[in-house]
């Protein structure tokens, strides 16, 4: 009898898997990108960032299509400070429930420098997305990467 296939987090073999991840979207249009890029500057605006004195704002692009947006909160309390990419995916869960496929996040700041997800961000970006592409300024300016590319070897519990 032939070894059974190694399943991975979506049930499907793991060799098929990586051709379907090397396969995976890496372009989004240019008029969703910059709808997602202005959203997110919109609702960077609504930021309480008293400590930092840094607005973050972050727009989601959903795989039904929708866009939900989020704002960084902060609290003096420092460790409670939520980012603007996790509250932009939680309201989407709140709205449509955890069904969430995430297609793309764009991350805006107000000071124009880059700005990457952090660590937890791209945890959680990737739990409802293994294959967003995260729209950001980088060093060299504005840019874009796949989750993946940000978070090789994402945690998944099975
Ligand atoms: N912040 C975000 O909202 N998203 C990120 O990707 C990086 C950091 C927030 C957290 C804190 O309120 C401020 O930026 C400074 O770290």
């Amino acid at each position: 009898m032939p070894p059974r296939p190694v399943r991975g987090y979506n049930g499907a073999p793991r060799n098929l898997q990586q051709i379907d991840l090397a396969m995976q979207k890496t372009k989004l249009s240019t008029v969703m990108r910059e709808r997602l890029l202005r959203a997110a500057r919109k609702v960077m605006k609504n930021a309480y960032a008293p400590f930092s004195n840094f607005k973050v704002g972050a727009a989601i692009l959903t795989s039904k299509g929708e866009v939900f947006v989020g704002c960084n909160v902060e609290n003096a309390s420092y460790g409670m400070t939520n980012c603007a990419e996790r509250a932009a995916i939680f309201s989407a869960i709140a709205k449509g429930g955890p069904k969430l496929e995430i297609e793309a996040v764009a991350v805006t700041n107000d000071h124009g420098t880059p700005c990457s997800p952090c660590g937890a961000c791209r945890q959680v970006i990737y739990e409802f997305g293994p294959r967003a592409i995260v729209f950001y300024r980088g060093k060299k300016g504005p840019t874009q990467s796949l989750i993946t590319d940000l978070l090789p070897e994402g945690f998944r519990l099975k």
